[in-house]
């Protein structure tokens, strides 16, 4: 596979060449990263560092979800075998956005000693992945097997990444964090009218595998509003999984039934592409902004790099003394910088070499702040237009603070809504379509609208590309864990979602603000209905702005702790009404 590295014109300016050159001298760092230095971060803590809050908060997008983990908290549990119990009963309740089929990028902190790290159980690719098989013979890109079907899965990283939070994070045994997934699965519950809009919006994709039919379209339908709905194949893995481990996903009776499905159905998956499945520790992403510390996810996500890259530019503007317009302006254009760096650069650390330091780097963000032009938009250009698909409702993040100030923050997806829609026989595992976030073929964009260079490029055991951006906001006064699915505008509401409680906003004002986002290309401003007055409208289509409405936005769940009263907030975003953000 060959790729050519777009060059749009006003990117490569002299004085971007400059800052990245002085930025690589002299190498200052407002946000650091340490790929393959320490595993993590011992950060000392801000005042909360001896605190305890003494309660509990969740916020997930189900109360199936949060009451799991309320539950295993109250048997002694930490924030992190929450986790585990949230994670798992959305795999149940909530399969159209994530699952064990699936995988998930975290970041915690373990208020014991301050340890902040990111868990990387993304999926990765089969030792026999071929690109060809995402072109069709005449040449152009197949988006049918990169978004459906067996060829679409990446190896899940979900269930391994469980079993490493338990192993080394937790307090109880991964079988006591499970117990509430399994219960529920075998018990049954009601599906909200999300899951059954998404079965129904899927079926005719789900209608071509059989265990898939026999999963979600039971006598043919999507399950009835307000019928008590069954997992046992679902609760039977996910028992294995608590017995033994990840060995019980990756190894024997649930990988044999994996790979038989998978090459039955023209997929190309190994026993050894699942034995051989590894979580990975990395360093997060931390970048301080305004008094706080933003821990977030480094590569293989693009989210970190993003956020740290606009929250650098947009330190150097004095915010507070704009009107809401300039504001704004200056927002897009820091988003629209980052983004064009994401198309570039990115991809997975332990396969590409990424220029992390000058992405990072204070001078480097120097350069791009003084490419932005005080009242006017920079016009992407030069790529050619690709338009962005609206996220729907698949992924999912949740927020956890326990009594001990242990924090995660959680982002977690099978990609598209019911990932590939294909159920594996016997397993009752749906897999994802993950495959889709990599560069499949050069130039194209994915169903997200991205487009990808070589460092993005499928290879065997490679990580694809992701915008998940699990992010703690780290304050002397308040602190946050927050995070939010939405495909590439992940980046930037979680952006808006640490702006706006820098800014002092509530957990509840946070979820529910009205959002925008800009991705480099298409060159244009997506909006949520009611997000701009009409004046600041008016002012930023003057500027040059093409403000596009989009329906679909991501459910944000956050915490958020106040050490000056010591108490929790948590909110689930009111957009996915079936959410529960509780306090404990
Ligand atoms: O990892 C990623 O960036 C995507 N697979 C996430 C997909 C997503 O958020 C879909 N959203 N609503």
């Amino acid at each position: 596979m060959t790729f050519s590295r777009r060059r749009p014109a006003w990117g490569r300016s002299a004085s971007r060449g400059l800052a990245l050159l002085l930025g690589l001298l002299l190498g200052g760092s407002a946000a650091a990263f340490a790929a393959d230095g320490p595993r993590a971060a011992t950060a000392a803590a801000p005042s909360q560092a001896a605190q305890k809050p003494g309660r509990a908060a969740i916020a997930s997008a189900n109360f199936h979800a949060t009451n799991a983990g309320l539950e295993v908290l109250a048997r002694g549990g930490n924030a992190f075998d929450a986790a585990v119990a949230v994670a798992s009963t959305l795999s149940v309740v909530e399969p159209e956005s994530s699952g064990i089929g699936g995988g998930f990028m975290a970041v915690l902190r373990r208020a014991g000693d301050g340890r902040e790290v990111f868990i990387d159980a993304r999926e990765t690719a089969p030792a026999a992945v071929d690109s060809k098989d995402y072109l069709k013979p005449d040449g152009t890109p197949n988006r049918d097997t990169a978004l459906n079907g067996p060829l679409s899965a990446g190896i899940p990283g979900e269930p391994a990444g469980l079993a490493w939070l338990a192993k080394h994070y937790g307090k109880l045994p991964l079988k006591d964090s499970l117990a509430p997934a399994i219960r529920i699965a075998r018990d049954g519950f009601e599906p909200d009218s999300r899951l059954r809009e998404a079965i129904a919006d899927r079926a005719d994709d789900l209608r071509r595998w059989p265990a898939s039919v026999a999963k979600y379209l039971p006598g043919g339908k999507p399950p009835a509003e307000g019928a008590a709905w069954r997992d046992p194949d679902q609760a039977h893995t996910l028992e294995l999984l608590a017995e033994r481990g990840a060995d019980g996903f990756y190894r024997g009776e649930v990988a044999q039934k994996l790979v038989a499905a998978v090459r039955a159905a023209g997929g190309n998956w190994s026993a050894a592409d699942l034995a051989g499945y590894q979580v990975k520790e990395r360093a997060p992403i931390s970048v301080d902004y305004r008094g706080y510390r933003i821990v977030t996810a480094p590569p293989p996500s693009s989210g970190g790099v993003a956020v740290a890259e606009i929250l650098n530019i947009l330190r150097g503007f004095d915010l507070g003394k704009l009107d809401r317009a300039h504001r704004i302006h200056l927002v897009i254009e820091a988003m629209r910088r980052a983004f064009r760096d994401h198309n570039d650069y990115l991809g997975d650390p332990d396969f590409v070499k990424m220029p992390l330091e000058m992405l990072l780097s204070p001078y480097y963000a120097d350069g791009l702040r003084q490419s932005i032009l005080p009242d006017k938009a920079t016009p992407s250009s030069m790529l050619p237009y690709t338009a962005a698909a609206d996220p729907g409702m698949h992924t999912t993040h949740f927020s956890i603070i326990d009594k001990d100030g242990n924090m995660i923050a959680v982002t977690s997806t099978v990609n598209y809504t019911l990932g590939s829609t294909f159920v594996a026989a016997g397993t009752g595992v749906l897999l994802n379509d993950e495959m889709d976030d990599f560069a499949l073929v050069a130039g194209k964009p994915n169903v997200y609208g991205l487009l990808g260079s070589e460092a993005n490029a499928p290879k065997p055991g490679k990580r694809m590309l992701s915008s998940m951006t699990p992010s703690l906001v780290i304050g002397a006064d308040r602190s946050a864990v927050i995070g939010s699915p939405g495909g590439s505008t992940i980046i930037t509401q979680v952006l808006e979602g640490i702006l706006a409680f820098i800014d002092g906003k509530s957990a509840t004002a946070i979820a529910a603000q009205k959002r925008f986002h800009h991705q480099f290309m298409p060159d244009r401003v997506d909006v949520e209905e009611g997000v701009f007055d009409p004046a600041t409208a008016e002012s930023l289509k003057r500027m040059g702005y093409e403000l596009h409405p989009r329906q679909s936005w991501g459910f944000m769940n956050v915490v958020t702790w106040d050490h000056k009263t010591n108490t929790l907030d948590a909110a689930s975003d009111p957009r996915r009404p079936s959410g529960l953000g509780k306090v404990q």
